[in-house]
């Protein structure tokens, strides 16, 4: 009760003219502002307040030159992950990193060559398969598969099909974006034995593993065992648990020496900067004192799901919903409405005036599907609800 008062979901700062990605780049990618943004997996969800007041107590220094990242930002993120997750760190494992995205291509850059393959799961986040291309190396697609109730899993089968002698790293998104699966200690324990077997490394981006809805409980890749430790690079950071992607700060965690080396070299060849002196202490903050913030958070998010999952149940004619075990992205199968993909997102743009990500920018396992991010507040749930139930409404009539 007292978390609930302490902290309020219900409305939230307005963030048009603030520069926020998700309205600067509305008009580009939707064609009109008429239409209300739920797509780039930000939150239109204040900060919160430990992190602001932090920021504003370094601001009184007034002297923003270079720094290092502190050790106490790093050991605070150790404590975290040991309290939170169950997996130990220790401060020499840890580097500095603008952006989940950056260590993804500093992975592949130092753990394969050109023209050697690269494993991703799709449907999934696109810089996944951007990434490997753009680096020019092999893409080895292992979709996932799909079971009725719209759970999806691994496919082993084709995994080990796929893997040669010139496949290097396999690229893991752990809690899964866009389909909102916590992968089980089975599951990774299946991707752990082939990887450790046919000496791939594992690249685990657990960006989203905060955010995951009980009774679900995420498992560090690394968590595995000791073969697990040897091969795994885990990216981590407040980003997506704290709404604090414009502070450009996460980390990279390797155990393994042999590893991290490989890696440093890479991440030197680009030169990283530390990150900002806003930064260092809007992390080490997060860390410290967020807990119950993400508390509270989390069970409103789970509020916003269950309103768009009480629509769909309504129009089953229409959508269907992923059951989300993780993430603030709702993946709706909306495949029943028989459009073609680019017909899809014109209804949503047009028809339900609502800016989501097409399920086949994921994919194309995707096609059909939309993301839409309810991470927002109770206030922009409920229009995003009814904008899309009058067009729902709409298409029923005829
Ligand atoms: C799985 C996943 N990885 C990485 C990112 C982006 O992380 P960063 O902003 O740190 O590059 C996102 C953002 O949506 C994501 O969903």
């Amino acid at each position: 009760m007292e978390k609930a008062l302490k902290y309020s979901f219900e409305s939230a700062c307005e963030r048009e003219g603030s520069n926020a990605e998700k309205y600067v780049l509305r008009e580009a990618l939707f064609g009109t502002k008429d239409v209300l943004p739920a797509w780039v997996a930000d939150m239109d969800i204040d900060t919160p307040q430990c992190v602001l007041d932090a920021v504003k107590e370094r601001l009184k220094h007034p002297v923003m030159g270079y720094e290092e990242v502190p050790a106490s930002a790093f050991m605070a993120q150790i404590d975290w992950m040991k309290k939170e997750h169950g997996v130990d760190f220790s401060l020499e494992d840890m580097l500095y990193s603008h952006s989940v995205v950056a260590s993804m291509h500093t992975a592949i850059e130092a753990f394969s060559k050109e023209g050697e393959g690269v494993i991703v799961q799709t449907p999934v986040y696109p810089p996944f398969f951007h990434s490997v291309l753009k680096l020019n190396r092999k893409l080895v697609k292992n979709s996932l598969l799909r079971d009725a109730e719209g759970k999806y899993r691994f496919d082993i089968k084709d995994l080990q099909e796929k893997i040669d002698e010139n496949t290097k790293l396999l690229l893991l998104c752990s809690p899964h974006n866009p389909v909102g699966r916590v992968w089980e200690k089975e599951e990774l324990e299946e991707i752990l034995t082939i990887c450790a077997e046919r000496n791939i490394v594992v690249f685990a981006d657990e960006i989203h593993s905060d955010l995951v809805y009980s009774p679900h409980k995420h498992i560090p890749f690394t968590s595995l065992g000791e073969n697990a430790k040897n091969i795994t690079v885990t990216a981590i950071g407040v980003g997506k648990t704290f709404n604090m992607a414009g502070f450009a700060m996460s980390s990279v965690a390797i155990t393994n020496k042999e590893l991290r080396e490989k890696f440093f070299k890479a991440y030197e060849r680009v030169h990283f900067a530390q990150g900002s002196s806003l930064s260092h202490v809007a992390f080490e903050t997060a860390y410290k004192e967020g807990k119950a913030w993400l508390e509270a958070l989390k069970v409103h998010l789970y509020k916003n799901y269950k309103m768009l999952e009480t629509l769909t149940k309504k129009y089953p004619q229409f959508l269907k919903i992923t059951p989300i075990e993780a993430t603030y992205l709702a993946w709706l199968d909306c495949r029943a409405m028989g459009l073609k993909d680019k017909a899809l997102r014109s209804f949503f743009i047009n028809e339900a005036k609502l800016g989501l990500n097409p399920g086949i920018s994921f994919g194309r396992e995707g096609s059909g599907f939309m993301r839409l991010n309810f991470a927002c507040s109770s206030a922009k749930m409920l229009k995003i609800v009814q904008r899309l139930e009058n067009a729902l409404q709409r298409r029923q009539l005829g």
